[in-house]
């Protein structure tokens, strides 16, 4: 869909689709919904008086043909109080609009932006927002159908329209922002969704070199099972020996900066299918765990979104990738293997397999001498229990590193929780035979995941993104969400806008 931003002063007489104004609960009319009004000879506030739109939030009315407008619709949408507007309310009655929107043939759309104030937030957010809401209500994931639906209309343009002043600078790159944001996200989605016998790690390698091909500035480059055995991966390849597909570890290095200023490196679990090995997970569901590589899909996503914008940063995305499968040739229960680090590791369970390539994958991102390391994985039914589908798990060895994760989350409406990361929680991974093992019990069960992947990570400033009960729903609208894309996005435009 594309998107964009322009001073419209006169509503009435614009040539649209269909155009969006706001009504106040109480049946206040927004200024361009008054605009409409007057030019339409109070039809609409006919409607509201009749007590077919009362205001109420994210409600929705259609009009077609409305007397002395050029448009062929309109849409009404309810904002419930206007000191309630707040960031949750607004999203909810965005995601209202767009639906009606797509249910109507409406090609093209027009938004005003600058008369419905939301509570803490600026005309930039709010343009984020509604960018989001339409491109996630246009999201459809049926490339695997033998017959995608073709007589599906879609909204093919977005025009944001401000009555009062020309867009700033400012707001024309929120636009671009966060068109390129939304695209990172269903980038995201798209992997996520497919099934596992066709995104296996050869596959997402084949889509990290393609971002390199894309884009100038990333360079992609992926090392096989023979070069990391070169590098002593021995935790990360005893997760893939179960299974027939080879794994890889993909790096993509994007320069956004001067080439000394140090990378900030995400590093994105990608365990295609993880069937949990010869601790063999139960039935039930067990298809979700395709899912398993959302981490690494979320790294695809934030790399193309900032690639796209052209983000002044130098940043790194590192994708272990593997299956994880029971056979012959796999990993057992009380097997010891020594990671990169040199450290050795009794795997008790092999469906803890997360940890065993994130740990050396973390090892590697050293290399890169970071500015900070964040990783991103789908890594604990522990953290669903704790969190639930609403806040994914932050971690972290520096405060304040997670203070700003948590704000770009709040920022972007994809939020985290912070969990502790303290030494108390340790001991738990004391193995008699090794130097731990790779399972702390089922208490803290998320909190022990994230004590054996500090273990790692000693040497840099380092955050934990546990996104097990986030990266995807399950049920009737089962899909991948694309999150936490936004909050990754949000950190590094306020990393690139301090200047690091
Ligand atoms: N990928 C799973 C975590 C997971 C499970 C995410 C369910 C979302 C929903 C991970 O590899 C795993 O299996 N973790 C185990 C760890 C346990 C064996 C210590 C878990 O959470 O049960
Ligand atoms: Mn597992
Ligand atoms: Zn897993």
């Amino acid at each position: 869909m594309e998107f964009s931003i322009k001073q419209q002063g006169n509503p009435e007489k614009l040539r649209s689709g269909c155009i969006l104004v706001g009504v106040w609960e109480g049946g206040k009319l927004t200024d361009s919904a008054q605009l409409l009004d007057k030019a339409a000879t109070h039809y609409i506030s006919d409607i509201i008086k009749r007590g077919d739109m009362t205001g109420k939030a994210a409600s929705t009315v259609l009009l077609h043909n409305v007397p002395n407008l050029a448009c062929e619709r309109v849409l009404l949408l309810g904002l419930g109080k206007r000191t309630e507007l707040d960031a949750k309310q607004y999203r909810d009655c965005m995601r209202a609009a767009m639906k009606a929107l797509n249910a109507s043939h409406a090609k093209d759309a027009i938004l005003f932006m600058d008369d419905t104030p939301v509570k803490g937030h600026d005309t930039a957010w709010c343009i984020n927002q509604a960018v989001f809401a339409a491109s996630e209500s246009i999201y459809r994931f049926d490339r695997m159908k033998s017959k995608p639906e073709k007589d599906k209309k879609v909204l093919l343009r977005m025009q944001f329209g401000l009555l009062r002043d020309k867009p700033s600078a400012a707001l024309n790159s929120a636009v671009t922002h966060a068109a390129a944001i939304a695209q990172g996200i269903a980038l995201a989605k798209d992997l996520g969704n497919l099934p596992g016998n066709i995104c296996t790690p050869t596959y997402l390698a084949q889509q990290a070199v393609a971002l390199g091909k894309a884009h100038k500035s990333i360079k992609t480059t992926v090392l096989e099972e023979k070069d990391m055995q070169k590098l002593g991966m021995g935790s990360l390849l005893s997760v893939s020996r179960g299974s027939a597909e080879p794994a890889k570890l993909i790096t993509m290095e994007y320069h956004g900066a001067d080439k000394k200023q140090k990378p900030i490196v995400l590093v994105g679990k990608g365990v295609t299918f993880d069937s949990g090995g010869i601790s063999l997970k139960p039935g039930a569901e067990m298809d979700e765990m395709k899912y398993d590589m959302c981490g690494a899909a979320s790294v695809l996503g934030t790399l193309q979104a900032i690639a796209e914008m052209g983000l002044k940063l130098n940043v790194v995305g590192i994708i272990p990738s593997t299956e994880n499968l029971p056979s012959g040739t796999a990993t057992k229960p009380g097997d010891i293997v020594t990671s990169m680090s040199g450290q050795t590791i009794e795997i008790l369970n092999t469906d803890a397999e997360g940890r065993l390539i994130l740990c050396d994958a973390l090892t590697y991102a050293a290399k890169f001498e970071p500015d900070t390391v964040i990783d991103i994985a789908t890594l604990t039914g522990a953290c669903v229990i704790a969190l639930g589908h609403v806040a994914s798990g932050l971690f972290s060895n520096q405060d304040k590193l997670a203070h700003e994760l948590l704000a770009a989350g709040e920022q972007m409406q994809d939020r985290a929780w912070h969990m502790p990361l303290w030494e108390d929680y340790q001991s738990l991974l004391d193995s008699n035979f090794a130097d731990m093992q790779n399972i702390g019990g089922r208490a803290g069960g998320s909190i022990t995941a994230a004590c054996f992947l500090a273990r790692f990570t000693k040497e840099y400033r380092w955050a934990h993104l546990d996104i097990a009960g986030t990266a995807w729903k399950s049920g009737k609208d089962k899909g991948a969400t694309g999150r936490p894309v936004p909050l990754l996005t949000q950190y590094l435009i306020n990393r690139a806008a301090d200047g690091k």
